[in-house]
């Protein structure tokens, strides 16, 4: 380790270096590299895509510690990729003050995301700006209601190969895809987000993770016209803490197996969090007719309903209409402590793979009340086997 005179001596002179132009000094000591040193430019009109990426590459190979920092103000942005690997000092910091605003022709996005992290080691995106996606002017290129092999607009943040990372206090609005996208990545730190979009709008998944290990979502509001959070295939050791969703399509493991060859999802943790208005509250979800992989080691603790029309769902026949099983193995899921209110009578639908049929799933003091008129709430099962204890509102499956 470097002592700390040579560290002070190496900040004084990094800042002297840049803040005549470009950067200055940070709050922890490190470089600030502003974007408008690089030639952003608030206000509505004009882009600032090469101002920002420009910034980034700055920071990014700025031999110290390093901040990219977006001050207030509005900016257009297109197609923007910050691109590491870094050689600044672990992590760098992405102070989002200011509002990024996508600009809104589908054309000018080429790839998975609008503002995308790529091969960075220890990144920090924080600094309680916004990042609007301008999904109500980009909502109309989306055809995936008539056509199952679209392509999904860009997710407003995309990352990929990123590990050590923490993303907070940012607000992310109408996105044209999904708002977060986390892929390829490794131990990720979410926390106290905002997410807002229309509950009617198309495909606007909160956070959709994949390929990942190690990442946890907390202390969020997720409101959108898809999935809160939703889980895909290789995700791992994923938990989810203190998150309130609604509307939308609730917290989902999926779908899996439209693809070849998917990656299993291993250990998940959903806890604490409150479901309001949504369509599923916690669903699995799996194409008929896939590929084999398998879906483990879930649970699913202290959740609360509120008006969710599917609260508790495996749902192995989706998307298609498929007659022929889906081989994806769902296995050892666990349901704790699970309350509140359900719009449909069917509070608990656990409809598994005839092929490979659902094993070890448990349900432990389950209190799903139904406030229609005339019918109790009831449970549906097709192979799975299903262990109870505790109080079981609805009442378990007949087999
Ligand atoms: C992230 O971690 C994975 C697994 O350890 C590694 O293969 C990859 O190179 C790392 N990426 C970066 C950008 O450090
Ligand atoms: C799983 O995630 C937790 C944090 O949520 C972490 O402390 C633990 O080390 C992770 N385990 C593995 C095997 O990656
Ligand atoms: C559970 O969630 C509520 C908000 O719904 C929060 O106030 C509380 O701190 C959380 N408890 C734990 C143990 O995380």
């Amino acid at each position: 380790m470097a002592n700390r005179t040579t560290i002070f001596a190496v900040l004084i002179l990094s800042s002297a270096l840049f803040s005549c132009n470009a950067a200055g000094p940070g709050p922890s000591g490190g470089a600030v590299f502003n974007v408008l040193s690089f030639g952003a430019k608030p206000g509505k009109k004009q882009e600032s895509t090469q101002a920002f990426i420009k910034a980034w590459n700055a920071a990014c190979n700025f031999n110290g510690q390093s901040t990219l920092l977006i001050p207030l103000g509005i900016y257009k942005l297109g197609e923007t990729i910050f691109r590491g690997p870094c050689k600044s000092i672990i992590p760098i910091t992405v102070q989002v003050q200011g509002t990024l605003q996508a600009v809104s022709d589908p054309s000018a996005y080429s790839g998975d995301g609008w503002i995308s992290f790529d091969s960075v080691n220890g990144l920090i995106l924080t600094g309680g700006g916004t990042i609007d996606g301008q999904g109500r002017v980009l909502w109309q290129y989306n055809n995936c209601k008539t056509n199952g092999n679209c392509v999904l607009l860009a997710a407003s943040i995309y990352m990929n190969n990123v590990n050590n990372s923490n993303v907070n206090g940012i607000n992310l609005i109408n996105s044209m895809g999904f708002h977060m996208h986390i892929t390829g990545s490794n131990l990720i730190m979410i926390h106290s987000l905002s997410i807002t979009a229309p509950g009617n709008s198309p495909n606007t998944d909160g956070i959709h993770i994949s390929k990942s290990n190690t990442v946890e979502v907390s202390m969020s509001v997720i409101r959108t016209g898809d999935d809160c959070i939703s889980i895909g295939q290789g995700s791992t050791n994923v938990t989810i803490n203190t998150v309130t969703c609604g509307p939308g399509h609730g917290i989902s493991v999926g779908s899996l197996g439209k693809e070849p060859k998917e990656l299993d999802v291993k250990g998940l943790i959903v806890k604490n969090c409150t479901l309001l208005g949504t369509t599923n509250g916690i669903r699995i979800k799996t194409y008929p007719a896939s590929n084999p992989s398998r879906a483990s080691g879930m649970l699913f603790q202290d959740i609360v309903m509120d008006n969710v029309m599917n609260p508790i769902i495996i749902d192995q026949h989706y998307g298609t209409k498929s007659t022929k099983p889906s081989l994806v193995n769902i296995h050892d899921v666990d349901y704790q402590n699970i309350r509140g209110t359900t719009l449909s009578p069917i509070a608990v639908s656990l409809m598994c793979s005839s092929q490979v049929p659902c094993q070890n799933v448990h349900l432990q003091n389950i209190n799903l009340q139904f406030k229609g008129i005339g019918r109790r709430p009831t449970s549906v099962c097709a192979n799975a086997k299903v262990g109870y204890s505790g109080l079981q509102i609805p009442p378990p499956c007949k087999i």
